[in-house]
């Protein structure tokens, strides 16, 4: 639920959401992270550059593997909570805007994870974060974004909703969790609902902007890159037509 403490200018991703993020489970487990990292680490020939770096949830650990990092993020609340982390007190933020922020330094690596690439929700706004992960790149480096596979496999003519999680039996809360897509404009909502045991709820729905991979590969091509890999998860599993993400890496070619 948001609060008095929240500051709007950290958009979706205020005190009220940072203060959870980094709780055990989920996306913090070690069995997501350390994958991400390895191949990260594998990458990284010299400094790295996070886009949407958050709370340093995969830079600290790449941080202390020895690699430079740097990051932009428009939160202040999730960056605050870097430098308390193993590794992210060498960590360089700063708040800005991703499709418009330079910072100082030439990269080996640019990279963008957890689907924040649909956050931008114009496909202008996702080209320039091509065009600026390009600029902060040397030649030859690598730009990586992982990203789900838009889910439009599992809507049958005249259906825009697809559920994700459903608890309909929890003692403490109940929850609902859907994706609802426009398919003529790529647009897309992730909606939340909880119900506590007195019955109340509370609603959130967020925007973004899906995009096949195909479309992703044009706006590398656009901003200077060209696709080397694209794999279905962080263990290199080969993508096919029925992955539910990808990571890929393009390269610069100048
Ligand atoms: C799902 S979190 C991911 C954070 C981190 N990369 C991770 O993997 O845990 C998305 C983050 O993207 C940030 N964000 C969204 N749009 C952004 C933009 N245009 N520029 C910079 N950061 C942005 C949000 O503030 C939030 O911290």
């Amino acid at each position: 639920m948001t609060t008095s403490a929240d500051d709007p200018a950290d958009g979706w991703f205020p005190e009220s959401i940072a203060s959870d993020y980094d709780n055990p489970g989920g996306a913090n487990t070690p069995e997501t992270i350390t994958p991400a990292v390895d191949l990260l680490a594998e990458l990284a020939d010299g400094p790295a550059l996070e886009f949407a770096i958050g709370t340093g949830r995969i830079a600290a650990p790449l941080a202390t593997r020895g690699i430079p990092v740097s990051g932009i993020e428009l939160s202040r609340a999730m960056a605050a909570r870097i430098s308390s982390k193993p590794g992210g007190e060498t960590i360089d933020v700063t708040i800005g805007d991703m499709t418009t922020t330079r910072v100082p330094g030439t990269f080996s690596l640019v990279y963008l994870v957890f689907n924040t690439i649909n956050n931008v929700t114009t496909q202008h706004g996702q080209v320039e974060v091509f065009r600026n992960a390009a600029a902060h790149l040397r030649p030859g480096g690598h730009f990586l974004i992982e990203v789900g596979v838009p889910d439009l496999r599992h809507l049958p003519p005249g259906q825009n909703t697809v559920p994700f999680h459903l608890e309909t039996s929890g003692d403490d809360h109940r929850y609902a969790g859907f994706d609802h897509y426009d398919v003529v404009t790529q647009q897309f909502t992730s909606n939340h609902i909880t119900v506590t045991p007195d019955g109340r709820g509370e609603f959130r729905s967020i925007p973004f902007r899906y995009a096949w991979p195909a479309e992703l590969d044009l706006m590398a091509r656009i901003a200077g890159m060209t696709l080397t890999h694209r794999w279905a998860d962080w263990n290199r599993t080969r993508f096919t037509e029925d992955s539910t993400q990808h990571i890929s890496i393009w390269r610069t070619t100048t």
